[in-house]
């Protein structure tokens, strides 16, 4: 172990100075065992990757057909590819009509980036409104949006011409005018430590981008593909984006990012100059296969339509403890709030020996995340409610 941890440590880059260090032997469901056998409740999915939980049947089935066929065969959008297809079928089927056209991508960061470089291609506008508090990603683009002074610092110059708005301060979007290109904004901010919308705000954003002929982009990397307990987080909130991003839970567990529009829209990107965006891996067929099999299995389950009443019975538990100062829940996505850091830590460092992982909020050190597997029984969040408590 020690020489596996050394290795992990010098020989693979790290951005973090106290790695969690779990050393994996499989995945399967809500669990995770290590080299050791020691079990663990996966309690946050990957970070809302998991959400049909790990290594899926149908997931895995459909990865194999794919590899017997083919890999990698062109850059995206040269070849007709069956995978990418139906994934494109699969997604227009469970969207609004506005969103029927999507351009699969690598990364949710790559996602949101392809998703601004489509408003300024669409508008000729050049600004660009984002929240405070947010979390787009880690490239360049992804992070000039990216609301966190601290976070952007060191790598400035970023782009120009970007305005952080507050997040439901509905005042605040007097700043949108027809020289906005878009707003981007998480549609639940998630690593803000589970932010929702207010209805006032989002409809009134939604006016304000429609009045202005400004693009609207939701970041549902996180939230989408179910967590909030419908497939899409505005279904909430019965507000229509003009471009959707997707990430993290739609590939099923493999790496995959989308962004979504109409036709119209996405046309702009093959003229004036043609290839608005390019990418070699984008769509690959493995992918594709399992974020098709991904998508058919939050069809056929029930685990959406649950995702709410399973987050209200672990709320209700977590509750109990007079150590929570707040619980912030979306469907089944809980900020569990402490009020202070050094109580995270004790309690996350806790749990995990105890063999539940939950994790922080990159923003947020004074709440810690819950987003298990949607696929979770009654059960299974009762141990888990009564571990956590136990370590609160
Ligand atoms: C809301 C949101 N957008 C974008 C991203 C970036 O996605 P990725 O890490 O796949 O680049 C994340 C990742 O946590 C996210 O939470």
């Amino acid at each position: 172990m020690t020489t596996r941890k050394n290795t992990f440590l010098t020989l693979q880059g790290q951005t973090n100075q106290s790695p969690y260090l779990i050393d994996v032997d499989k995945a399967e469901g809500i669990y995770i065992w290590d080299k050791t056998g020691k079990r663990y409740m996966d309690m946050i999915a990957g970070v809302a990757v998991n959400n049909i939980g790990h290594n899926h049947p149908k997931v895995v089935k459909s990865i194999k057909k794919q590899l017997d066929k083919h890999l990698h065969v062109m850059v995206y959008g040269e070849y007709i590819q069956d995978s990418q297809l139906a994934l494109a079928e699969n997604l227009a089927s469970i969207l609004p009509k506005n969103l029927s056209c999507s351009y699969i991508v690598n990364s949710g960061t790559e996602a949101n980036e392809a998703a601004i470089k489509l408003a300024k291609r669409y508008t000729g506008r050049q600004q660009i409104v984002a929240c405070k508090n947010s979390y787009h990603g880690s490239t360049h683009g992804s992070l000039s949006v990216t609301g966190n002074d601290e976070k952007q610092s060191s790598y400035k110059p970023l782009l120009p011409k970007v305005d952080f708005i507050e997040y439901n301060n509905t005042a605040s979007l007097s700043i949108i005018t027809n020289k906005t290109a878009c707003v981007i904004i998480e549609t639940i901010q998630g690593d803000a430590g589970l932010i929702k919308p207010t209805q006032e705000f989002i409809t009134a954003l939604r006016e304000t981008c429609t009045v202005n002929s400004v693009l609207l982009i939701f970041d549902e990397v996180q939230v989408g593909m179910g967590r909030t307990g419908s497939m899409f987080a505005f279904e909430h909130f019965n507000v229509v984006p003009d471009i959707l991003t997707l990430g993290k839970a739609l590939g099923g567990g493999m790496p995959i990012g989308a962004f979504i529009s109409s036709y119209d829209i996405m046309q702009s990107l093959t003229h004036k100059p043609m290839l608005g965006h390019i990418t070699t891996f984008g769509g690959h067929p493995i992918n594709c296969a399992a974020a098709n099999a991904c998508i058919n299995v939050l069809k056929e389950e029930n685990w959406i339509a649950q995702a709410n009443d399973k987050g209200q019975l672990l709320e209700n538990i977590l509750i109990q403890s007079t150590q929570i100062k707040e619980i912030r829940r979306a469907g089944l996505f809980l900020a569990i709030d402490l009020g202070s850091f050094e109580k995270v830590e004790k309690v996350v460092k806790n749990c995990l020996e105890k063999g539940l992982i939950g994790f922080w909020f990159l923003s947020t050190p004074t709440a810690f995340r819950l987003s298990p597997p949607l696929s979770i029984s009654e059960e299974e969040l009762k141990e888990a409610g009564e571990i956590i408590l136990e370590c609160l």
